[in-house]
């Protein structure tokens, strides 16, 4: 692993994470996810965001700087952007090989410290808008962008080569491998990320969607040449491009979100699934794209990415010991914790002998502010008035998403 030089003065660093282990310990990273780092050189040497010290990322990045001879001894300046432990969980190591390292956050940074990481000694807290001279022309500045993702973040940037260290803003699940610039990545791996910019989005941002939409208004004055972000790849050709997606992102938090509908489904016995199929028959002859996914076999994160981008859902689950099916219930209240507000939302399912899904469900919903049609449920396997009608169902729905 090596040092990519941003600028002649500026570099990233990046731990490839990959392992079973789950983000945040909720999320699956199945393709991995990076760490990024950045370093800044003038007389004074800044380190721009750590690690945590997960599978092998301390060696990594202790590689990665050997590679434009430096040791964590040198460093000067640890700017710490976001006080969340994948960026800082390797802190009192680092602290141990680098005493004379001033750690620096704001104020809010600097509180979680000590509650972390027992470190008390060599802080210091910047303000909005501070600056601080590394020498030979490198001038790093702070602006404080709370809640993107936890209230302490700022972001830094640095003038002379345009680049914007954002921290978790602009960032994507997924290891980089050996390329770290966007320009390096073929339109298919730029497809992939995608998807896993979305999801991370989804999973760890869509709750602060007001404060990344704040973050950008603030930073609009700002001649960006890079986003350089704590997760995913360096925007040197085309940072334009990942605000964009932000901003887009953030503005599905308010609804309505893109023309699709997300299928998200749960069924015991098939009975579920047959009135599933049957309204998938109707909106795919509106021509209204959708996506399919089962609870509890795909996982709550895709189901989140994939119901926060569209504008329309279809909740389909059996009535469960007169309640919901517990699978939906878990995929509901995180769409709510997640702010999947606004939505054109049909709900359907069978019951046995009794129905029960119904009273929970729209107690579960009432935050959401969803435009729900007519739920249909039936008992038993659905007969043929009833496909009919799920079928129709589909198609009202699929109308109502083209016509937003
Ligand atoms: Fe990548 Fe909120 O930490």
């Amino acid at each position: 692993m090596k040092a990519y030089a941003i600028s002649d003065s500026v570099y990233c660093l990046h731990a490839d994470v990959r392992t079973n282990d789950r983000f945040e310990g909720i999320w699956p990273i199945p393709d991995g996810v990076s760490l990024n780092s950045y370093l800044i050189r003038g007389e004074k040497i800044a380190l721009v965001d750590l690690i945590r010290d997960w599978t092998d990322a301390p060696r990594q990045l202790e590689e990665e700087l050997a590679s434009i001879g430096v040791k964590f001894s040198d460093v000067d300046y640890l700017i710490l952007n976001h006080l969340e432990p994948d960026h800082t969980g390797w802190l009192r190591e680092f602290r141990e090989l680098s005493p004379k390292a001033e750690i620096i956050a704001t104020a809010k940074g600097i509180k979680l410290i000590e509650p972390f990481y027992k470190i008390t000694q060599g802080l210091r807290e910047v303000k909005d808008g501070e600056t601080l001279d590394l020498g030979k022309g490198m001038v790093l500045q702070f602006f404080e962008t709370p809640n993107v993702h936890w209230p302490e973040t700022m972001m830094t940037w640095e003038a002379k080569s345009g680049t914007l260290f954002s921290c978790d803003a602009f960032g994507s699940f997924g290891a980089l491998g050996d390329k770290v610039f966007d320009d390096q990545f073929s339109a298919e791996e730029h497809a992939f990320f995608e998807k896993e910019t979305l999801r991370y989005y989804a999973n760890i941002v869509s709750s602060f969607s007001m404060f990344v939409e704040k973050a950008v208004q603030k930073l609009a004055g700002l001649e960006i040449k890079c986003i350089a972000p704590s997760h995913g790849m360096v925007w040197r050709t085309n940072p334009k491009k990942i605000i964009d997606l932000y901003v887009t992102y953030a503005g599905y938090a308010k609804g309505p979100g893109e023309k699709e509908i997300a299928v998200i489904w749960g069924s015991m016995y098939g009975n579920t699934k047959a009135g599933v199929d049957a309204v998938i028959k109707g909106i795919e002859a509106e021509g209204v794209p959708c996506s399919i996914r089962r609870v509890p076999d795909d996982d709550v994160s895709y189901v989140l990415a994939d119901a926060y981008k569209s504008a329309g859902l279809v909740l389909a689950m059996p009535t469960y010991e007169y309640a919901m099916f517990p699978p939906m219930a878990y995929a509901i209240d995180i769409l709510r914790r997640k702010h999947v507000f606004g939505k054109q939302v049909l709900r359907i399912g069978s019951w046995g002998w009794v129905g029960g899904a119904k009273k929970e469900y729209e107690a579960a919903i009432e935050p959401l502010k969803w435009n729900s049609l007519e739920s249909l449920e039936w008992a038993g396997h659905p007969g043929d008035d009833s496909l009919a009608a799920l079928t129709e169902k589909g198609r009202e729905l699929a109308r109502i998403v083209k016509a937003l």
